[in-house]
C-alpha cells in the first residue's frame, strides 16, 4: 500500500492530464492502489471551481478509458480538487500553498505530495523554483516528489543549466523524470526474456548477433501539435527519449539486483559507451526526412508543411533513422539501427534481434532468403515475442522455410495489461525510481546526438528527404544498413483488417 498523500497536477487543464493522467490515477483506484486517504489537487491558469473540473475529468475517464469497469466514476472524482494558479507569479504559490494546506487539514493527510509537471517545459525550471520559495520542497512534514515530463531541455547546453536550476533547490532523489516507454508492461519484458531464460542471455552478444534493430513507426501524423511539434521534430521527440531508452535496456549488462539504482547504472554505462558520433559522419549515419501530401488507402493525407502551426517551409524532420555502435566488449562491431517517423503505414513498435547466419549455410535457402533467426520483441500493438527460425520444407530435398514461434500478451486472457502512466505514477506514489530516467542519463543521450543537432543546424548539404505519407520514409535509410543483403524489417504482410495495425 502506498503512503497517504496529495498528487497535485500542474497544467491540469491540458491535454495529457485528461487523455493520460486522470484516466491511469482512475483505473487505480479502481484496482485499489490509491492509499485510504488521497485527494488530487489540479492546478493551471483558468478559473473554473472544482465542480466544473470534475465534470470535466468524469468525462474524460469515459471517453479514454483506461479500465472497463465505470461504476466507481462517481466516488472517485470526489477525491479531486481544483485551484488557479499564474505558474510564471511567483506571488501566486503563497495562495497555492495555502489551498494545499487547507486540502490536507480538510482530508487529514500529511505532507507527502506528489507534484506532477505536465505543462509547456518552458515551466519546468519555474514551477519547481517557485514552490521551493513557499517551502514546499522540504521534506520535514512528509515526501515531496517532483515529476517532470519530457522534454528535459532542448539540447545539451539547456538541458545542463534546467539541472543546476532544479537542484539549487530539489534533491536527484526527490526528481522523476517520466519516459512512458519505461512504463510499458513490454518495454519491461525485454528485462525479464533478457535475464530470466538460460536461452538467450548466452547469445546476447557480438558473437552471434549480427545488428540490432529498433523501429517505433505511427500512422498518425502530428495531429493539432504543430505547435511543439515544429520546434521539436522527432530526434527530440522520440529518440533522445524513448528509442535510446529501448536500446539502453536492450543493451545493458545484468544489473546485480532489481533496485532502482543497479538498473539505472547499467542503463546509464550502455548510454557512457556509445561511440560519439563525429560531424562528418551524420550525413552517412543519420537520415532525416519528412512526409509529403500524397493518398493512402484511398485517402488524401496532406504533407507535414500543410498541418496547422507549421510553416511552410519548415525543414522539421518527421523522420530519423540513425546508426550507432556500442563501444563494450559485449556489443564491440555489432552496430544498432534506430528509426521512427509520423505517417508511416502502420502503428508498430519492435525490438528486433538479427542473429548471425550460420558460417556455412548447407541448404537451399526457399522462404528464408537472406534472413537468419531473429527474435522479434514485439511493443506494441499485439505485444509479443517471436522468433523465426529455419524449418524444412516437407518434400523431397532441403528447402528451408522461415517459420515463426511466436507468444501474444492477448492470450493472458484474465490479465489486464496496466498503461504505461498507470503504471509510472504507482511507482512515483511507491518512491520507485526504477523506470524514471536520471539527469545522468538524460545528459549522456543528449550529449551523443549534439553533432546531429550542431550539423542539421549548420550544413545546408544534409538534406532533409520528402516521403510519401503512408509510406516506410525515405529511401535514403536503407543506405544506412552496413550489410547490403540485408533491410530493415517491413513487419507489415499481415495489416488488421481496419489497416491500422499489423500482426506479429
Ligand atoms: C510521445 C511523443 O512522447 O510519444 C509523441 O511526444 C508520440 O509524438 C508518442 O506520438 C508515442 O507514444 P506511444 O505510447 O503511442 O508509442
Amino acid at each position: 500500500m502506498t503512503d497517504n498523500h496529495i498528487y497535485v497536477i500542474f497544467g491540469a487543464s491540458g491535454d495529457l492530464t485528461k487523455r493520460k493522467l486522470v484516466p491511469a490515477l482512475y483505473a487505480l483506484f479502481v484496482e485499489g492502489l490509491l492509499p485510504e486517504k488521497f485527494a488530487l489537487l489540479g492546478a493551471s491558469r483558468s478559473s473554473i471551481s472544482d465542480e466544473d473540473f470534475r465534470d470535466r475529468m468524469k468525462t474524460a475517464i469515459s471517453e479514454f478509458k483506461e479500465i472497463d469497469d465505470s461504476s466507481k466514476i462517481g466516488e472517485f472524482v470526489h477525491k479531486l480538487h481544483y485551484t488557479s494558479v499564474d505558474f510564471k507569479d511567483e506571488a501566486a504559490f503563497a495562495n497555492f500553498k495555502q489551498k494545499l494546506g487547507a486540502l490536507r487539514e480538510e482530508k487529514e493527510i500529511g505532507g507527502n505530495t506528489v507534484f506532477y509537471l505536465s505543462t509547456p517545459p518552458s515551466l519546468y525550471g519555474v514551477i519547481p523554483t517557485h514552490l521551493a520559495s513557499v517551502g514546499l520542497n522540504n521534506e520535514e512534514d512528509g515526501w515531496k516528489r517532483m515529476i517532470i515530463e519530457k522534454p528535459f531541455g532542448y539540447d545539451l547546453d539547456s538541458a545542463l543549466a534546467l539541472k543546476d536550476k532544479l537542484l539549487k533547490s530539489w534533491n536527484e532523489e526527490q526528481l522523476y523524470r517520466i519516459d512512458h516507454y519505461l512504463g510499458k508492461e513490454t518495454v519491461q519484458n525485454l528485462l525479464v526474456t533478457r535475464f530470466s531464460n538460460g536461452t538467450f542471455e548466452p547469445l546476447w552478444n557480438r558473437n552471434y548477433i549480427h545488428h540490432v534493430e529498433i523501429t517505433a513507426a505511427e500512422s498518425i501524423g502530428i495531429e493539432k501539435r504543430g505547435g511543439y511539434y515544429d520546434k521539436s521534430g522527432a530526434l527530440r521527440d522520440m529518440v533522445q527519449n524513448h528509442l535510446l531508452q529501448v536500446a539502453g535496456i536492450t543493451a545493458m549488462e545484468p544489473p546485480s539486483s532489481l533496485e532502482p539504482s543497479a538498473i539505472r547504472n547499467e542503463i546509464l554505462k550502455v548510454f557512457q559507451s556509445i561511440r560519439p558520433m563525429k560531424k562528418e559522419d551524420v550525413k552517412t549515419h543519420v537520415i532525416r526526412g519528412q512526409y509529403t501530401t500524397a493518398s493512402a488507402n484511398g485517402e488524401k493525407l496532406q504533407g507535414y508543411r500543410n498541418e496547422e502551426g507549421v510553416g511552410p517551409n519548415s525543414i522539421t524532420e518527421t523522420y530519423v533513422a540513425l546508426k550507432f555502435h556500442i563501444d563494450n566488449f559485449r556489443w564491440g562491431g555489432v552496430p544498432f539501427y534506430i528509426r521512427t517517423g509520423k505517417r508511416l503505414p502502420t502503428r508498430v513498435t519492435e525490438v528486433v534481434i538479427h542473429f548471425k547466419r550460420t558460417p556455412h549455410f548447407l541448404f537451399s535457402q526457399g522462404s528464408m532468403g537472406n534472413t537468419c533467426n531473429q527474435l522479434v520483441i514485439r511493443i506494441q500493438p499485439d505485444e509479443g515475442v517471436m522468433m523465426k527460425f529455419g524449418m524444412k520444407a516437407p518434400g523431397s530435398g532441403f528447402e528451408v522455410e522461415n517459420v515463426n514461434m511466436d507468444f501474444h500478451y492477448s492470450e493472458l486472457i484474465d490479465k489486464r495489461i496496466p498503461s504505461a502512466y498507470e503504471r509510472l505514477i504507482h511507482d512515483s506514489m511507491k518512491g520507485d525510481t526504477t523506470l524514471f530516467a536520471r539527469t545522468e542519463e538524460v545528459l549522456e543521450a543528449w550529449k551523443f546526438l549534439s553533432p546531429v543537432i550542431e550539423s542539421w543546424k549548420n550544413d545546408e548539404d544534409i538534406p532533409v528527404y520528402g516521403y510519401p505519407a503512408g509510406s516506410w520514409g525515405p529511401l535514403a535509410a536503407d543506405e544506412l544498413i552496413e550489410d547490403k543483403a540485408m533491410t530493415w524489417r517491413y513487419p507489415c504482410k499481415n495489416l488488421s483488417n481496419d489497416g491500422t495495425h499489423c500482426e506479429l
